[in-house]
């Protein structure tokens, strides 16, 4: 029995959630390992919705959910998120929840420093989350930050607070921004030790004990590829790799423990945040993308920019993410568009391209080389069989597997957990 992991294979908002939680209601346990609250995954179960940043899909079934050691965790962050999911009927405790003690924590003057670097990029930013996700990997990858355990050592505490301010107060000085105060960070670190503490323990350990004894895991991703900081759009990535070898490295299992790597893309393409969009749309079809689609992001509110299926950059996705398999989600909003377009490569300064190139100036210039296909009338919402389909929508489904060099093994036809047609169980193999 394979374990499973799931990426995005676009620029996020794929549709994660909705298929993490119809996956981990087969699974036994749900890992996070990369990323952090930057993410949003909205789950619509029944009548409630639930929408998690932190925390694994799992718990929603009342899985085991793992926080693994490539994520970076705000203490903050994440005790809110444990109240508002509680007040809405879940439990959360110590024995549903586990989090790697080497987890990099993430403090107020992260989200201090990646605000303030963004409005001084002025029309060059980035257009991160502003959750502080940059600067704590920079702190892990500096070796300055703090981490999960550190919290169990008050003069570690203070210690790695001398380090950190040296560097950040500097930093937010000379930006014209507020300082921190280490004394106001220690009391407020130790106020939160005993409230995170009881969460944390070798996860590693954990799941090695777990993945021995037969039981499934699953791997929740979180962002998608082309926001990986070495395969994606750099710089307009975020910093953390969302390739599916990740998932080894980010929770403490070897490769080999992966599993099947199942890729979520949307049907057409969205972005939120700056950066090359080779199909995005600015004319109407790309507004009615995103008011069907309902294109507005679950962590900031922001529209996110709509346009056509971009099979070339998918298909890129696929080989370096490791995918093997597509989930494919929102084919209902195309419903009724006339004709739809699938971009299979670019001309980059007249020239042909099969993939998006790394250099900023060429993937900027990136025009799309489209193939065209008819549309359907007949709606998809809600179909659970291909029966259900209409045939150009059928077809349209086939051409894209063709073109990414994938099979989608996985649709999705509404928000709903039930409304999915299933080709291939991913937990399978
Ligand atoms: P950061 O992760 O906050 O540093 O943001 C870096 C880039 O990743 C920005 O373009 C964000 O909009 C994008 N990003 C981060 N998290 C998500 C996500 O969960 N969905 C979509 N885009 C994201």
């Amino acid at each position: 029995m394979a374990n499973v992991a799931v990426i995005g294979a676009q620029w996020g908002d794929e549709g994660k959630g909705k298929v993490v939680d119809w996956l981990a209601s087969r699974a036994d346990v749900v890992v996070r390992f990369q990323g952090g609250h930057n993410a949003g995954h909205t789950l619509v179960v029944g009548n409630q919705t639930y929408k998690l940043s932190l925390l694994p899909s799992g718990l929603v079934n009342n899985k085991l959910g793992i926080i693994g050691n490539g994520v970076v965790v705000d203490p903050e962050a994440l005790l809110a998120e444990i109240e508002r999911v509680r007040s809405q009927g879940l439990t959360i405790t110590p024995e549903s929840l586990r989090i790697a003690e080497n987890a990099v924590l993430i403090l107020p003057l992260h989200p201090a420093l990646d605000r303030a670097r963004e409005s001084a990029r002025g029309e060059h930013k980035i257009g991160t989350t502003g959750r502080g996700i940059g600067p704590a990997y920079e702190d892990k990858v500096a070796r300055r930050a703090i981490r999960i355990a550190d919290l169990a050592e008050p003069e570690t505490l203070s210690a790695k607070l001398d380090e950190l301010l040296l560097h950040y107060n500097t930093l937010l000085a000379g930006l014209g921004v507020a300082t921190f105060s280490k004394d106001v960070l220690l009391a407020r670190l130790l106020e939160l030790a005993p409230q995170i503490l009881p969460y944390a323990e070798p996860v590693w350990e954990r799941l090695d004990t777990l993945r021995r004894a037969g039981k499934r895991i699953l791997f929740e991703g979180a962002q998608a590829v082309m926001l990986d900081v070495d395969h994606g759009t750099y710089p307009f990535v975020t910093s953390s790799n969302t390739v599916a070898a990740t998932a080894a490295a980010g929770s403490g299992m070897g490769p080999a423990a992966v599993g099947f790597v199942l890729g979520i893309a949307k049907a057409y393409t969205t972005r939120v945040g700056s950066g090359p969009f080779p199909t995005e749309l600015h004319d109407a079809t790309g507004r009615l993308l995103g008011e069907r689609g309902h294109e507005f992001g679950t962590v900031t509110g922001r529209p996110r920019r709509c346009g056509w299926f971009d099979a070339a950059l998918v298909r890129q996705a696929v080989k370096v993410g490791g995918i093997q398999g597509l989930a494919l989600t929102k084919l209902d909003v195309l419903d009724g568009l006339p004709e739809l377009k699938i971009c299979t490569g670019y001309r980059i300064r007249g020239e042909h391209f099969r993939h998006l190139p790394a250099a900023p100036g060429a993937q900027a210039a990136a025009e799309p080389e489209y193939e065209t296909m008819e549309g359907w009338s007949d709606s998809t919402h809600g179909a659970r069989s291909w029966a259900d389909l209409p045939a150009q929508a059928i077809k349209y489904v086939r051409r894209i597997e063709e073109l990414v060099e994938a099979p989608v093994t996985l649709l999705s036809t509404s928000p709903e957990r039930e409304d999915t047609i299933l080709v291939k169980d991913p937990f399978e193999g």
